[in-house]
């Protein structure tokens, strides 16, 4: 699929289909570990009173619980309806843009985050020109937090959701060879990573001090389809902050994040 047509599809997903305030809200057991995940290992590195640009920030979810910890935050996001129901916090401005191409000047913030654009993304080129962007409206040694779908774990949820027929699709094959989302899939996906891709492309892309972490690591496939429990919850994220960095596990969870610094002297 082109990106023309994903691009059109991100657009009817998000404004008519689906509820991306519900996704890290109470569409499941998974959504509150997702969450608070994101807001620690965005909230344990960056400085207080940070100016942070969140890329494809939909309504807001990350963005108003940054700016009432007393940041700076502008949104930006390519759908309009998410882009108006941001603005309806109060808090920040939001705006709507593309994490190709943004309008801000060099070195305008601190921190940026790009929790959406990489999967939604299907050539290479794209990915870096959004990576790229990213880094270049952040100040030397500032931070870039980007998250990536790990393809292994979006075909475990694609064969359990489907009869897996006989012979085996050749597109679930090319899923894991290449990362090429399944065809007829609701979700406007447009790659799937695997974490050593990911970290190949945020180092392409200029940044330097890699992390990989899990987002909601090993219980979070078996949470998404259980209702919130508070117990369930503390056992998951005691789970992830113990395993979230190792290897196997980066492959293994719903969500994949990169963080990276841009260069400057004395970041290593
Ligand atoms: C699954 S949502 C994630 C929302 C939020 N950042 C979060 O972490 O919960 C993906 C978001 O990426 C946005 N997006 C898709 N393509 C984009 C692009 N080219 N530039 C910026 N944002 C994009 C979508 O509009 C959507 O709001």
């Amino acid at each position: 699929m082109e990106q023309g047509e994903i691009d059109a599809g991100i657009q009817h997903y998000y404004s008519n289909v689906f509820d991306e305030d519900a996704r890290l809200t109470t569409r499941s057991a998974q959504s509150a570990l997702e969450f608070i995940r994101v807001q620690e290992l965005v909230g344990d590195r960056i400085g207080a009173g940070s100016k942070v640009v969140d890329i494809g920030g939909a309504t807001g979810i990350h963005a108003a619980p940054l700016a009432a910890a007393g940041h700076e935050v502008t949104l930006v996001d390519p759908v309009e309806e998410q882009v108006a129901k941001a603005q309806r916090h109060g808090t920040f401005p939001a705006e709507v843009g593309d994490a190709r191409q943004l309008r801000f000047a060099d070195d305008s913030f601190d921190v940026a985050l790009l929790f959406g654009p990489l999967y939604h993304l299907r050539t290479p080129e794209d990915r870096l020109k959004a990576l790229r962007e990213a880094a270049r409206v952040v100040v030397p040694g500032g931070w870039v937090f980007a998250a990536a779908i790990p393809r292994f774990i979006h075909h475990a949820a694609v064969s359990l959701g489907r009869e897996a027929p006989n012979p085996y699709p050749a597109a679930w094959i090319e899923l894991l060879e290449s990362g090429t989302p399944i065809p007829g899939g609701r979700f406007p996906a447009g790659h799937l990573h695997t974490a050593e891709e990911l970290q190949t492309e945020l180092t392409t892309a200029g940044l330097t001090a890699i992390e990989l972490h899990a987002i909601e690591g090993p219980a979070g496939f078996a949470l998404e389809q259980l209702p919130s429990d508070e117990d369930l919850l503390q056992a998951a994220l005691t789970l992830v902050r113990r395993t979230g960095h190792l290897k196997a596990i980066r492959d293994l969870t719903t969500h994949l994040m990169a963080i990276g610094r841009t260069p400057s002297p004395t970041t290593p």
